[in-house]
């Protein structure tokens, strides 16, 4: 393959080279033509110099007249030393190939400030943009990150399923799967019979691999699933997606404290491996997104997250406000609620444990007291909640006690019951939202800026 721009960056000057990519700008001075091209493999895009002084051919000198904002082109010549400040190498070039035409009358991106709500409107074009190339590279660092972190701490990367019956987090929010004639049955006025369905019974998009990820947790100690997650909730908000990606790690003879330290740990990884390897791009964010972001990830990833139980948390919360949903012990802690525990409590992530069970998924570790489980959810400033998990009841009565209480059908979970009638183990999990992830590390404000093609109620173009 050719090399990309941001390996022509660490070629010696002197070097013949030849640069694909896309214009962004072109500008002339005097004798000079500067045209500025990205590919995308890094922040910066390479300062390609025409001198006409050097007489350049007719077709060079065409096709120079002819390229504006998005060409594709092919440019050739020798590395040199930049004179301008800003960068440290330049192509001296003396043949420009037109690859793809992007006429400045119809091609929606010029060199011109877009808004984001503009963008998010083309967002088959918007990776083309600083904003949106500098989301996608930070993206695929933290994915790989992901990886890196759980392979090194002994945990094995299994695939759950995305289709399934089981609602895991009893919240009814599931886009439903079928091949059934729902238009037919709808004009005869026939319910649907869903044993004749494609899988012959009700099925949907998976909302967690958690308890699947739990069964391969009791037989090899370590996992973690990172994959689609789909919730059908309508919450047309900043931090809300129809379909996002999960990173869920779960872990056998492991505790609520192990959980908490695992969850720290991880997060702190994500956060240097941008720092260190996404420089250029989080320059970015910190002058244009949000000020002091470096600042703030370099900070986080060197001090202690802060920890409260849920009930310390309403202590603190009936002190502060004002807020829209007036807090009480009992309520479901409010995306207001957790900003403020963020930012004006601890002013840092803070890990709320021992929330009411009311309020949380049937599989929760009851605790002693009957009133709340071993949750924990990671709360950080400007978003609320990034991460959600718990410690998991593995004792078999008392879950079952939890399922019927809550009204689930039993015969839906004996699989999952079985977990605890053989070799079951304390074990705990949780599931980090890795576009919450995205918008921490880069300060976007919504979530459709940080996954490529966003769907949300709607939403689902492309
Ligand atoms: O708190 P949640 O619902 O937890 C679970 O699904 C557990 N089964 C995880 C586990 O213990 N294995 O979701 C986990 C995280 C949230 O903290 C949030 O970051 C993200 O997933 N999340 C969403 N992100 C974007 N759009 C949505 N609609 C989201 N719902 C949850
Ligand atoms: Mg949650």
């Amino acid at each position: 393959m050719f090399p990309l721009i941001k390996e022509i960056f660490g070629f010696v000057p002197g070097n013949a080279v030849s640069v694909r990519g896309w214009v962004r700008t072109k500008r002339e001075m005097k004798n000079l033509v500067f045209v500025e091209v990205n590919d995308g493999s890094c922040f910066n895009g390479i300062q390609c110099t025409f001198n006409r002084e050097d007489s350049l051919t007719a077709e060079t000198e065409n096709a120079l007249g002819l390229i504006s904002t998005g060409t594709a082109v092919i440019i050739r010549g020798t590395l040199a030393e930049s004179p301008a400040s800003g960068q440290k190498v330049e192509v001296r070039s003396d043949g420009i190939e037109i690859v793809g035409a992007a006429p400045t009358e119809t091609y929606p991106l010029q060199k011109k400030k877009h808004s984001l709500e503009f963008l998010r409107e083309i967002a088959h074009l918007r990776p083309r943009t600083n904003t949106f190339g500098a989301v996608a590279r930070v993206r695929n660092r933290l994915a790989i990150a992901v990886h890196e972190f759980f392979q090194s701490n002994g945990f094995q990367y299994i695939h759950t399923p995305i289709i399934t019956g089981s609602d895991a987090e009893g919240a009814g929010a599931m886009f439903q799967v079928t091949t059934l004639d729902m238009e037919g049955l709808a004009k005869s006025g026939k319910a649907p019979d869903y044993s004749k369905d494609f899988f012959g019974k009700w099925t949907g998009l998976t909302v967690t691999g958690q308890l699947e990820a739990e069964a391969y947790a009791q037989a090899l100690t370590r996992v973690y699933t990172f994959g689609p997650t789909f919730r059908a909730e309508n919450s047309n908000t900043v931090r809300h997606l129809a379909e996002f990606w999960m990173i869920e790690p779960e872990a056998a003879f492991a505790s609520l404290e192990d959980n908490m330290a695992l969850a720290e740990d991880f997060l702190k990884y994500l956060f240097n491996a941008v720092l260190k390897d996404c420089a250029a791009d989080l320059g970015f964010f910190d002058a244009h997104i949000e000020k002091g972001i470096i600042g703030t990830l370099e900070l986080v990833a060197n001090s202690k997250f802060g920890h409260m139980t849920y009930t310390q948390a309403i202590t603190e919360l009936e002190k502060g406000g004002p807020f829209e949903f007036k807090p009480y012990w009992g309520c479901d802690i409010q995306t207001e609620h957790e900003k403020f525990l963020a930012e004006k409590v601890v002013k840092g992530p803070v890990i709320v444990t021992d929330y009411p069970k009311e309020i949380k998924a049937f599989y929760m570790k009851q605790n002693n007291d009957g009133k709340t489980v071993r949750a924990m959810d990671v709360l950080v400033p400007r978003l609320g909640e990034i991460i959600g998990g718990s410690e998991r009841e593995e004792d078999l009565g008392k879950l079952e006690k939890r399922i019927t209480e809550i009204g689930l059908n039993k015969a839906d979970y004996e699989w999952y019951l079985d977990l605890r009638r053989f070799g079951t183990v304390p074990h705990s999990g949780f599931g980090l939202g890795f576009e919450r992830l995205i918008q921490y590390v880069t300060g976007m404000v919504n979530i459709r800026d940080v996954i490529p093609f966003p769907r949300a109620p709607g939403q689902a173009a492309y």
